[in-house]
């Protein structure tokens, strides 16, 4: 039994955040921004949107297209970094939104590599025959952590979500996950506030931010994403060659492309959206997906290799047979 993907869908906020509206904020340029990182723009949410509520469109959209209504689902898992508040979790805020009742509903937080672990964790669900119909949802307003004067690290992120619908099959679907993480590098990207670390210093209006330390955290996640994509191809015994698309996370595009050489893959078969909505997290995975199988450059039998890492550090990577 494979757990195979019935629909995919989107959200991204209305309000976008140009690199020439960056260069009225900070010592910055167009120029460095599109050189070093890849973006051209990215989407901020407005303040009445939340991760919550991005999740719940971006659900919508994916449960549309696999045809299944809020009674079809059996279990919500949203990869998020950025809940909305401490408790509910975003998954039964979603939910209640769609109206799904009496279902498993978690998020789990890893970063960027939220959506992966949350696909991870739902293929076990679905081959374990616990699961007939999975939402699986990374989503994340990570610009809210933002330091708008940090010109190192705010013109990288954005926000937005996207989701897909798991069902099984006996048709192969994801063929094999790796999940990873190295809590050695904790440091190195961080946002170190939250309820029992920093909790008073936030109370007390101190500056919190998105920390990093950019140049070693690339260093790291390139080495990292190339022994990856040597084991999952080892794991799912297949070779390189038989990768149609890579569906990378979206953080650099210059990560993309060492990925990408790595694969032997060439640029055209590798989906880019960073440069449309900068690094948006856990929803960067999604993101891309859903905008290749909508605009037809993803089809039906094809293989895709997702691969993410992020903050603590985590990683981890699925092949798909889409
Ligand atoms: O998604 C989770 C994982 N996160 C990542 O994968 C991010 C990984 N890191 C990166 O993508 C890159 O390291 C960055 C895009 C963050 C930075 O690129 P870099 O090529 O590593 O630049 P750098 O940090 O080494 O900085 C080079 C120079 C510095 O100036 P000096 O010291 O050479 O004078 C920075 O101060 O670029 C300067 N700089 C900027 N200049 C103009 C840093 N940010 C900016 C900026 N505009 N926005």
């Amino acid at each position: 039994m494979y757990a195979r993907i019935a629909g995919t869908g989107r959200y991204l906020p209305p309000k976008v955040l140009t690199n020439a509206d960056l260069e009225k904020m900070v010592d910055t340029t167009d120029e460095w921004i599109r050189t070093r990182t890849g973006i051209q723009r990215r989407h901020i949410a407005g303040p009445d949107e939340t991760t919550s509520s991005m999740a719940t469109e971006a659900a919508r959209n994916a449960m549309e297209m696999a045809g299944v209504g809020p009674r079809d689902i059996d279990l919500v898992v949203v990869g998020t970094t950025t809940p909305d508040v401490v408790f509910p979790n975003v998954a039964t805020l979603v939910q209640a939104n769609l109206g799904i009742r009496d279902t498993p509903a978690f998020s789990l937080e890893t970063a960027c590599s939220g959506f992966v672990y949350a696909l991870g964790i739902a293929d076990k669900f679905i081959r374990l025959g616990d699961s007939k119909c999975a939402l699986v949802i990374g989503a994340e307003c990570i610009t809210r952590l933002v330091d708008w004067t940090d010109r190192g690290t705010c013109v990288l992120f954005g926000d937005g979500a996207g989701a897909v619908i798991l069902k099984p099959s006996e048709e192969p679907g994801i063929l094999t996950t790796i999940l990873s993480a190295d809590g050695a590098y904790g440091d190195l990207l961080s946002y170190p506030y939250g309820v029992s670390k920093g909790f008073d210093q936030l109370r007390a209006g101190a500056p919190a931010a998105i920390q990093m330390k950019g140049n070693e955290v690339f260093k790291v996640a390139v080495n990292t994403l190339s022994r990856l994509v040597d084991q999952t191809l080892a794991k799912a015994g297949i070779d390189r060659e038989a990768i149609d698309w890579l569906v990378p996370h979206q953080a650099n595009l210059r990560i993309i492309q060492a990925a990408a050489k790595k694969l032997e893959l060439p640029m055209k078969q590798v989906v880019v959206t960073v440069t449309d909505h900068g690094n948006t997290s856990a929803a960067s995975i999604p993101l891309a997906l859903d905008t290749a199988v909508r605009d037809g450059r993803i089809k039906r039998g094809q293989t895709l290799l997702l691969e993410t890492f992020g903050g603590g550090f985590t990683w981890g990577s699925a092949l798909v047979r889409y």
